[in-house]
């Protein structure tokens, strides 16, 4: 006979050393040579308690660009929010010669391992504010944005439906904290029907006239270094994550972490980072920082395996 005592499960689980059994049984997606752990038997202590707690206490926060969307296919990057906006229906050559300019300055220095966020702070305020005026200057209409994304090569990661579709079904909230644009961004979810009444979407959202000519844009900038901010002022407030006090958050760059610095009371939060780019050069400081980093996988398939895992139900 099996006497179950809630209280001593957790310490006999650890204390007998059987972690790394998620690894091999219930996740086998984490034992990829893919993926990486600072600490693999706080990983899944964690998930562990995640799932004892359930889909009704957790939230998912996410960033977009190169996260929920794929970094590369073929060997040819694939675009963010901001390069699909590089098609002659909304802009001119000029203005797409200069955005890329932009980028070839100040890309190098986001993803900088040399440089504190601090010193990248100013300089993508920088970038983010030149591309906003070339963009304004552009008089980019409202109505041609749908077939931007439609002739783009956007592509959200492999497994980004059962992604969705699961969070949906559990009526799990999506943030989705994005430093792109929000309207685009919009746009490639809607076109891939996976825009669910459980996803959130704080971004750079454009402002159209009433003609639908792009003026301006709204609110406070986000870039990839401040979200925290954004955390903290918009989604603190959203009355939909109230109570889920476990999280798990999804990024590709370190500012990605602070996303999740609005969560109130927070229980357990798992972080994922996708290590897309100069791999070798980030890889110390994205071990040091996220719980689990997936080295050049341009698939869904450990977060979903994750979700997989704490939706299925509780007490096996
Ligand atoms: P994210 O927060 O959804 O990842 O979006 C931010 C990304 O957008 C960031 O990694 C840099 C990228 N970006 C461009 O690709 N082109 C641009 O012109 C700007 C301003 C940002
Ligand atoms: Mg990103």
């Amino acid at each position: 006979m099996i006497y179950h005592i809630p209280w001593i499960n957790m310490p006999v689980r650890a204390v007998l050393g059987i972690w790394h059994q998620l690894s091999k049984k219930e996740i086998p997606e984490l034992a990829k040579c893919s993926v990486l752990m600072r600490e693999r038997s706080k990983v899944e202590e964690t998930i562990y308690s995640m799932q004892q707690a359930g889909a009704g206490s957790l939230q998912v926060i996410s960033d977009f660009d190169m996260t929920l969307t794929r970094f590369a296919y073929n060997g040819k990057r694939m675009p963010t929010t901001h390069n699909i906006l590089d098609n002659r229906l909304l802009i001119n050559e000029a203005c797409a010669k200069r955005m890329r300019e932009l980028m070839n300055t100040y890309y190098p220095i986001e993803i900088d391992t040399n440089r504190s966020a601090e010193e990248k702070l100013p300089l993508m305020v920088e970038w983010w504010t030149k591309v906003h005026k070339l963009l304004i200057q552009q008089k980019i209409r409202k109505d041609m944005l749908g077939m931007a994304v439609k002739e783009s090569n956007a592509m959200l990661r492999d497994g980004y439906k059962q992604f969705f579709d699961r969070l949906s079904e559990n009526q799990v909230p999506l943030l989705i904290f994005s430093a792109g644009v929000g309207d685009v961004l919009e746009e490639v979810i809607r076109q891939n029907h996976v825009f669910h009444p459980n996803v959130h979407v704080i971004s750079n959202y454009m402002d159209f006239d009433h003609t639908g000519v792009l003026r301006s844009f709204q609110g406070q900038l986000i870039h990839t270094f401040n979200k925290r901010e954004g955390a903290l002022s918009q989604a603190a407030g959203l009355r939909q994550l109230k109570g889920r006090s476990n999280v798990l958050l999804l990024g590709d760059s370190l500012g990605d972490l602070t996303m999740a610095d609005g969560v109130s009371e927070p229980k357990n939060i798992l972080t994922i980072g996708f290590l897309n780019d100069q791999v070798e050069e980030r890889k110390e400081s994205y071990i040091n920082s996220f719980d689990i980093v997936l080295v050049n996988d341009e698939t869904l398939d450990v977060p979903n395996s994750i979700l997989r895992y704490i939706t299925s139900s509780r007490n096996k």
